[in-house]
């Protein structure tokens, strides 16, 4: 086969079946992708762990199912124990019988049999479904500098930009096969050149910014380049906190999915930032202001998708990516609270926040847990995406505060106090 990066004698031995012929497959994949992308070597993985995208046992994904049997049964399994998304299906979160029937027989009928091809090839256990993997209750945390082969992109950008370790925007099993071989292609956002930042973006905003509406904008803006945030820490502060990070992940997914982006720094924040400052910035950068009438401009132009617009809405998902344990806190008493102030006992829109598995589980240990259960919310570890992501689900008015959830399915957004106000008032 031909082929333009340089690869060491051993990269190529196993490219010639020194492995077995199910791993020179699985190379010549790789070999394939970097080429495509102008990659120049194959580089080591480095992380600790993996983490896949493909979580879901949707019956047309025959091909996949068929291709995780030839990788088991070849020999060729994950050289890291990896965590993966979270599962589409929960019996506590509401579905009707028809929901039910097309969720569990028709859509995802593939699902146990999935989840048991996960297991055999390496996934770390049953509790290591989320999007969220970089939680500390999940343990999947990347170091500084660590080359990762991951795909998930609200997490790929988390990792990258947060956490400062090295990851491009690969494709759902892609990223399976560099964690096969241990080595993925070097080009991109593996480079110190591919982290340079192209858009100075000037935060001009008379409050701190709405997470996911920030990060829409930018997205939205500067697609797949590399921003550079100034004037954001005046409101979330210089320290990597929880709290931080919480808003991070939520304006990083909305970067990720409203536009394609996979790293951003945040002057005098994030860990590249506080090292290099403006030497991260590239000559001729472009500039994006961003003020309050920019936020409004941008939140005013999502389209609603619901037939009937003023339709009294189904269900609220809050979560897109899973939440922290402090985000779970936080809209526990702030539900509790809503619901008090207007003199109800329960939300009035049925609601599901999600976590991770991990996260739930220690949430569940503390007093808010039969808080919030008390306000009738539900906790759940699905991917609301995958959720609604069937006909019946299309044609049902959903809220969220998620600008992940709003692009890719029929949900409305609501900024979060607007979706507080909503679900703690009697519905209209
Ligand atoms: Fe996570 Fe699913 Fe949203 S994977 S980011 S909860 S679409």
């Amino acid at each position: 086969m031909k082929y333009n990066m340089t690869l060491t004698p051993e990269e190529e031995a196993i490219l010639n079946g020194s492995q077995g012929e199910t791993m020179a497959k699985v190379m010549k994949t790789l070999v394939l992708y970097g080429d495509a992308f102008g990659a120049t070597k194959m580089v080591p993985v480095t992380s600790e762990k993996g983490h896949l995208v493909t979580s879901f046992g949707l019956k047309v994904m025959k091909p996949v199912y068929s291709l995780m049997d030839q990788l088991i049964e070849g020999g060729a399994l994950s050289k890291q124990k990896f965590s993966v998304d979270p599962k589409p299906l929960d019996p506590n979160v509401p579905a009707n019988f028809l929901q039910k029937t097309i969720f569990n027989k028709f859509m995802y009928s593939m699902q146990d049999s999935y989840d048991k091809q996960l297991a055999d090839m390496g996934l770390i256990d049953d509790k290591s479904y989320t999007c969220t993997c970089y939680m500390e209750e999940v343990g999947n945390i990347p170091k500084k500098g660590d080359i990762l082969s991951w795909a998930e992109s609200s997490a790929v950008v988390f990792a990258n930009s947060v956490l400062g370790a090295r990851c491009n925007r690969n494709s759902g099993i892609i990223e399976l096969f560099g964690s096969i071989v241990g080595k993925v292609p070097y080009f991109g956002l593996l480079t110190d050149e591919g982290r340079k930042a192209t858009w100075i973006v000037e935060v001009k905003t008379t409050k701190k910014p709405e997470a996911q509406i920030l990060g829409s904008a930018i997205g939205m803006k500067v697609m797949e380049d590399v921003p550079f945030v100034k004037g954001l820490d005046k409101f979330i502060g210089t320290e990597l906190d929880g709290d931080t990070k919480a808003y991070l992940k939520d304006f990083g997914a909305a970067t990720a999915s409203n536009g394609a982006v996979g790293l951003y720094h945040i002057e005098n924040l994030t860990p590249e930032a506080v090292e290099m400052g403006e030497n991260l910035i590239e000559e001729n950068a472009k500039v994006y202001v961003i003020d309050d009438a920019e936020l409004e401009r941008v939140q005013a132009n999502y389209p609603v998708m619901w037939k009937n617009k003023e339709a009294t809405p189904k269900l609220c998902f809050v979560g897109c990516p899973h939440l922290s344990h402090a985000q779970l806190i936080e809209w526990t008493d702030n539900v509790a609270a809503g619901l008090k102030k207007n003199g109800l006992k329960k939300v009035s829109i049925p609601t599901v926040f999600t976590a991770a598995p991990a996260v739930i589980d220690e949430f569940n240990k503390t007093p808010y847990a039969k808080k919030l259960a008390d306000t009738g919310v539900i906790l759940s570890y699905i991917c609301p995406l995958m959720y609604m992501n069937n006909p019946l689900c299309k044609s049902m008015p959903v809220i969220t505060n998620s600008n992940k959830l709003r692009t890719y399915t029929t949900s409305r957004y609501y900024r979060s106090d607007e979706i507080l106000d909503i679900i703690t008032k009697e519905a209209k």
